[in-house]
């Protein structure tokens, strides 16, 4: 397995769609922090999810998630899976990406991915307030604003096309 991306660029400038769930239910959100390296002698990518993203509930539930990157031609739709919640409707039916079992339906990824990094869970925690830097509480934690759990998973397979 291997992954030919520059590890400061991939997720900031590139982004990237975090799916999880399995067929029966699923959601997707966009993102553009990330890590990516290696943990327990495993390759691994950290993902960091807000608490009030509905994303996370997918998240906390299942034991596999994907993270797809896209052509630059869907930026658009990754603006817009970013920007509105699968809370309240089918977001992805105002996107041009279509969704694709993978795992015998553990996982979702989409035929429009040119890359998806197919994640198993190993641990995850919130990140403790008190510990972070005062110009990050201030700038992305103001009061009110739900705290970044981050997810560190194994990479188990890469489908690159
Ligand atoms: C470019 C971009 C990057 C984002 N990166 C993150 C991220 O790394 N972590 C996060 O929690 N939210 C991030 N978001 C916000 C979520 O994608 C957004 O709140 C989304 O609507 C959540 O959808 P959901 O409620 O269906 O899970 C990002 C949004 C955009 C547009």
């Amino acid at each position: 397995m291997k992954l030919d991306a520059d590890v400061f660029s991939t997720f900031a400038k590139d982004w990237a769609l975090l799916t999880a769930g399995d067929r029966k239910s699923f959601n997707c959100m966009t993102i553009a922090w990330g890590g990516l390296g290696t943990l327990w002698g495993k390759p691994v990518v950290t993902v960091y999810v807000r608490q009030s993203r509905y994303t996370k509930k997918f998240m906390d539930f299942n034991e596999y998630f994907t993270v797809s990157q896209f052509p630059e031609d869907y930026r658009e739709d990754l603006t817009l899976l970013g920007k509105i919640s699968g809370r309240d409707g089918d977001k992805l039916a105002q996107t041009k990406l279509h969704p694709v079992e993978i795992l015998d339906g553990d996982a979702i990824t989409y035929q429009e991915a040119k890359r998806t990094l197919v994640c198993r869970k190993l641990y995850w925690d919130e990140f403790d307030y008190d510990n972070l830097p005062e110009d990050v509480q201030l700038k992305f934690y103001n009061v009110g604003d739900a705290i970044h759990t981050m997810y560190i998973a194994e990479v188990v397979d890469i489908l690159e096309r």
